[in-house]
Parts: C-alpha cells; structure tokens; sequence
C-alpha cells in the first residue's frame, strides 16, 4: 500500500474535481441567515446583511409569483423572478425561483443565466424548450403540465408555447440571483451599442441587416 495506484490516484483526481464543481456555484453561507440589506451602499459579493434584531417573517416571504404575469409583450412571455431582489431573506442561500406566463405562440428567447442551473415545471399548457451545448448539440423536446426539464448552468436555452392556450412554469434556481443575457438583446439592444461592422462580420452579414435588427431592439422610450 506504499504508493498509490492508477484507480487511487484516478479517484483522488475525481473527489478533487468534485469539490472543484461544487464550490462553483453560489457559496455556501456561513452563517443561518443573512438578509439583504438592499439599500446598503457597500459592494460586496451579494449583499450584506440587516441588523439581525430588524429581521422578520416579510424579509422571508413573497406573493409575486401568486399571479401570471402580463405577456403582451414583443415575445409574448413574461419572466417574474422571486429571487434575492424581492425575497431578502434568499441573501447568500444560493436558491431562488421564477414563474414564467406564455401567451399561445410567446416566446421566452434564447438567454444564458451566467450563475444558476434552471429546472421549470410546467404548471400549465405545452412549451417547446430546448438548450444548447458548447458542441452546438440542440438538445430539445416537448413538455406539458407537470413535466420537469433542466437546463444546465449558463447553456443557452428558449422556451416556447406551441399550444394555443396559455401557459405557465415554475423556475427554480441554484444561485439567490441568476442573472440573465438573452442574445438577441444583448448583443443588438446594449447602451453603449456593439458596432454594426463586429456584428455584421459575427454574423456574416451586412451593416444594413444589423441597423434592422438593432432597430427592433432599442430600448422602448
Ligand atoms: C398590457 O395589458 C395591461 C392590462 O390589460 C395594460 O395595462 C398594458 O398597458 C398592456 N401593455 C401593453 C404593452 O400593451
């Protein structure tokens, strides 16, 4: 048992590995709880805590996602997140959710969430979804009320209801605030904007095509 073999040194490499994993997702609190002091003007990685004797039972509650939300929108789908933004108490526990309201036909467009795996479960209707993977692999299927489906952290994915009734999913996160880029908004629609002549070269298109595009994208005044 003098050195180690192969296997032990393949199995060392692998725990190794899996702590390496596990510490890139929101980190672990310290303490029970720390709710977000949202008001504070110190940056730090979260926020800080409140005086602890100002905390109660509103810092850990919302009904924001009681109700869909409005999708009269361009897409016609509505993100509501419950997340450390509203829920205070969420504040370095590393999980959060979101609703999400589809009208027939809406789209949630294709966006990355830099910090958190997303799981939705379908509270009601029918969705397209789909992500992709770094090997531009679509890994996509159809889902329905009450099916689960994981998008895996910071993969490009949409969602999309082909029914023609509404629909609705509830999201779960494992970060208190995901963050979202959705592309086309991102890349077409950011102050300041991305010169025409990167994006008509990224896209091996033509300035004019990417004045088009923008213009669909700016923001609504
Ligand atoms: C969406 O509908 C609500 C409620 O009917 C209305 O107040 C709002 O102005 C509408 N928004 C748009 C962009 O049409």
């Amino acid at each position: 048992m003098g050195s180690s073999s192969p296997t032990q040194t393949l199995l060392l490499l692998l725990i190794g590995l899996t702590v390496f994993i596990s510490a890139s997702a929101d980190p672990d609190n310290l303490q029970d709880l720390c709710v977000a002091d949202l008001s504070s003007g110190i940056k730090i990685n979260g926020f800080p805590c409140k005086d602890a004797a100002a905390v109660t039972s509103a810092d850990f509650f919302s009904q924001g996602i009681a109700n869909p939300g409005l999708t009269n929108n361009t897409f016609g789908a509505l993100v509501t997140g419950a997340n450390v933004m509203t829920i205070p108490g969420l504040n370095t526990l590393g999980v959060s959710l979101a609703r999400i309201d589809y009208a027939p036909g809406g789209l949630n467009p294709p966006h990355t969430h830099p910090r958190a795996t997303e799981v939705v479960f379908v509270l009601e209707g029918e969705l397209d979804v789909g992500f992709l993977t770094t090997a531009n692999k679509l890994i996509s299927q159809s889902i329905k009320k009450g099916d689960v489906f994981a998008f895996p952290k910071g993969l490009v994915h949409f969602q999309k209801n082909n029914g023609r009734v509404p629909a609705s999913v509830l999201s779960a996160f494992n970060s208190q605030l995901p963050g979202t880029q959705s592309l086309g908004a991102t890349l077409f629609g950011s102050t300041p904007p991305v010169p025409d002549n990167i994006l008509a070269q990224a896209f091996q298109t033509s300035s004019g095509t990417v004045k088009h595009i923008k213009s669909k994208f700016q923001p609504k005044k």
